[in-house]
């Protein structure tokens, strides 16, 4: 396909939106904004640390990840009932329709609810009549990809691999998330090898903060399909060339970089050299609550930032998506056909 045309903003952004894509990089407890913490604070009776939703807000100035995930795990303590879950999820699949997103793949951590005494069956309930209810009322692909918390123990996830074991056919994965730095890919080898026997697809955050050795042992010790972020593989040459010959997708999300500082701006980021290189490389929300805007809004800055992303990065980006998406194939090719059709205009 020659999708060599230059548009003016305006007419870029129209076409970021309404192209067909998948997002395969969101935290569903990252979608939960400022109002919604308050109505379910107020629900609940959970005290808030925060007055009101401008001072929440204004608390969202994070100088690394860490500072993120405090303020990310104290708003997720409004969460407690099913229909919590399910208000969140729904709130973001609405966004996810809006922004053109045809299939989406949502970690959740059900950890962080579990350690407060929120039932597994609670969060997974609320979570799977959202996910039905969006495709019924919504025509929105979705699946649940369960994250192991990277800064606890071994031990934790197996535990939590038992929990989630007599709901294994409303999730078609596990990753890993949380503090990177000191927590090695390697530490959960044997969970993921478990997940693997289960016939689970497996994919892990990497190269976000933590080193381009994280994205290597992720690959050889956890053997991950697709790594979350990766950013920080192009300082390892050797890398990159394996990712490009291997087509290992990379979750990149370029709002929560610079918000968590791993690129100073939006005009810094690697995602152009990324794609050049011959990446795999998608465009992701991560949190989209905390970091500044869904999706949409992660192309059309990131698009605006970086001149060397034009139409035929838009397309590039859309298929790449979807191709490494864990849809069936069938599903796949549909949207492809969509896609294409898409920006058949620009022959
Ligand atoms: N959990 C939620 N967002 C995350 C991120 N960007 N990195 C690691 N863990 C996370
Ligand atoms: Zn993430």
């Amino acid at each position: 396909m020659q999708v060599n045309a230059t548009l003016p903003p305006q007419a870029l952004a129209d076409v970021l939106r309404t192209m067909p894509k998948a997002e395969l990089h969101i935290h569903i407890e990252g979608s939960l904004e400022p109002e919604l913490i308050f109505e379910l604070a107020r629900r609940n009776g959970v005290a808030l640390a925060y007055p009101d939703v401008e001072s929440l807000r204004r608390a969202y100035a994070f100088t690394d990840l860490q500072s993120f995930l405090d303020i990310y795990y104290a708003g997720a303590s409004v969460l407690l009932k099913e229909d919590d879950f399910f208000d969140m999820a729904m709130a973001y699949f609405r966004r996810a329709v809006a922004d053109g997103i045809v299939h989406a793949e949502v970690f959740f951590d059900p950890q962080t609810h579990t350690a407060r005494g929120v039932p597994f069956e609670t969060v997974m309930r609320g979570l799977t009549r959202a996910r039905e209810t969006a495709q019924r009322e919504l025509g929105l692909s979705s699946a649940y990809i369960l994250c192991f918390l990277r800064h606890l123990s071994e031990d934790a996830a197996f535990e939590t691999l038992e929990e989630a074991l007599p709901w294994r056919e409303h999730f078609i994965g596990v990753g890993l998330d949380s503090s990177e730095r000191g927590h090695p890919p390697e530490k959960f080898a044997r969970v993921f090898a478990r997940c693997r026997q289960l016939g689970l697809r497996l994919v892990a955050h990497a190269g976000e903060e933590g080193p381009a050795a994280y994205v290597r042992s992720a690959l050889d010790e956890l053997k991950v399909e697709r790594i979350d972020h990766g950013v920080r593989a192009l300082e390892d040459a050797e890398l990159v060339r394996r990712l490009a010959r291997e087509r290992v997708p990379l979750t990149v999300c370029p709002l929560s970089n610079v918000k968590l500082r791993v690129f100073d701006r939006l005009s810094d980021h690697n995602l152009g050299q990324l794609l050049a290189s011959g990446l795999v490389a998608t465009v992701n929300s991560d949190d989209p609550a905390y970091f500044g805007g869904y999706l949409h809004q992660n192309f059309v800055e990131t698009f605006a930032a970086l001149p060397a992303l034009q139409v035929r990065e838009a397309y590039v980006l859309a298929r790449n998506s979807i191709e490494a998406s864990f849809a069936e194939a069938s599903a796949k090719a549909r949207w492809v056909d969509r896609l294409d059709a898409h920006f058949e205009s620009f022959h």
